[in-house]
């Protein structure tokens, strides 16, 4: 990490205060200044608030207006609240996990996927949902996952229909 991205982050961990209660605001502001947040600031934040990498971590990749990167060339969030996952979610999400080989927060090696969760999308309704890029896809189940997975990779703009 340079100086420069050091001094950046010190600047908003003072901001902010260096204290637990503050980190969802240090991480929208780094967000919103560096467009996504890369590992090495997270552990850079987690340091500076002295809180675990992996809480900071799981809370950035929680909240949907953050975006943990650099992510692959398709960007898979999946609603991870109770609605969602009472109807099927939890089905949904080792189906995501395991058809891709990664967990939640990674990226696949040859960078094609990244799986993020995220907080409720207000779609409950037609939950489970998962959002591939920027399409939305509602009432998913675990045995979608391959055809809606093989959409993208026959698209590889990342178009669907
Ligand atoms: S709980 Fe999943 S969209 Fe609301």
């Amino acid at each position: 990490m340079n100086e420069e991205s050091i001094k950046q982050i010190a600047e908003v961990v003072a901001r902010y205060g260096a204290n637990q209660e503050s980190l969802v605001e240090i991480l929208s502001d780094l967000n919103a200044q560096l467009g996504y947040l890369t590992q090495e600031t997270i552990v850079e934040v987690a340091r500076r608030l002295n809180l675990p990498q992996s809480h900071v971590f799981s809370v950035a990749t929680f909240y949907s207006m953050l975006n943990v990167g650099p992510t692959g060339k398709h960007v898979i969030k999946m609603c991870e609240d109770a609605p969602c996952h009472l109807r099927g979610g939890q089905e949904v999400w080792q189906a995501l996990q395991d058809a891709l080989g990664i967990k939640f927060g990674e990226t696949t090696p040859d960078g094609q996927w990244t799986l993020q969760a995220t907080s409720c999308l207000g779609l409950c309704a037609v939950g489970p949902v998962v959002v591939v890029d920027d399409e939305v896809i509602g009432h998913v189940t675990a045995e979608r996952i391959p055809e809606i997975l093989a959409r993208y990779r026959d698209e590889p703009s990342g178009g669907a229909a």
